[in-house]
């Protein structure tokens, strides 16, 4: 094994938001998902439990949760009724974090030109979240409520794993908690247990090589801005 080959794998990841209608064979999803399982788990626990949405379980839950998110658009004090059930993202957000957020959401948005009064654009750009970006494959991942926070430092490994094995064989992936919200939509209807709770969505596919949306390259700050060296 070539540490080119591992670092171009983990390298030519990014996250795809426009795939191509090409289907996944069930034996790769199923290769990618072994492969993955290697992930590290404290204790060997492997608290992941994966949901594979095709076809018509794909486009019942599409159909559902762009209804949802369209109906809070119009009263927004539905919203209250669709919280997330983990902070994702922080309830505060501070620099340098709100900054590089800021940065990636109008960088994505511009690209799109898309302006900061477009909120109609915003909210179809948004909500192709809620069509897993057209990719044929959309995957649920969920972990017993049960588990401590580690399980989710697990999680990180796993979700990494699928993201660079489906690169492996010329797939692309975009993870998504845009679907974070609607666990109460998503968890009955992929028939996971009250026991279970979403961790997020993952988007699994052939990139759409046209699409300007994947022209999107993120940054990444300097090895040196975040590590300290100890002698
Ligand atoms: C757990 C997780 C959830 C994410 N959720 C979303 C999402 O809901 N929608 C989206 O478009 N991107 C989502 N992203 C992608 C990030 O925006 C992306 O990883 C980051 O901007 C770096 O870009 P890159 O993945 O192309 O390297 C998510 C990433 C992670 C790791």
């Amino acid at each position: 094994m070539s540490s080119l080959s591992v670092d171009a794998a983990i390298t030519s990841r990014m996250s795809v938001r426009a795939f191509t209608q090409q289907t996944v064979e069930r034996a790769l999803i199923e290769q990618i998902l072994q492969v993955a399982s290697r992930a590290p788990s404290g204790t060997n626990c492997q608290p992941w439990k994966v949901y594979v949405l095709q076809g018509a379980s794909r486009a019942t839950l599409v159909e559902q949760v762009c209804a949802t998110h369209d109906a809070i658009r119009a009263n927004p004090a539905l919203a209250a009724e669709y919280a997330e059930e983990y902070d994702y993202y922080p309830q505060k957000w501070v620099s340098p974090y709100i900054d590089r957020r800021r940065e990636n959401g109008w960088g994505l948005y511009g690209l799109l030109g898309i302006g900061k009064a477009d909120k109609d654009k915003m909210h179809l750009q948004h909500q192709r979240n809620y069509h897993f970006f057209d990719a044929p494959v959309g995957l649920m991942f969920t972990v017993d409520r049960v588990m401590g926070r580690g399980s989710l430092v697990d999680y990180g490994a796993f979700l990494q794993n699928i993201m660079v094995a489906a690169r492996g064989h010329g797939l692309h992936t975009c993870p998504q908690a845009a679907w974070n919200g609607f666990s109460r939509i998503i968890l009955p209807h992929i028939g996971a247990g009250p026991d279970e709770m979403l961790v997020c969505g993952m988007a699994l596919g052939y990139a759409d090589e046209t699409a300007v949306v994947n022209t999107f390259h993120t940054p990444r700050v300097p090895v040196q801005d975040f590590t300290t060296w100890l002698g």
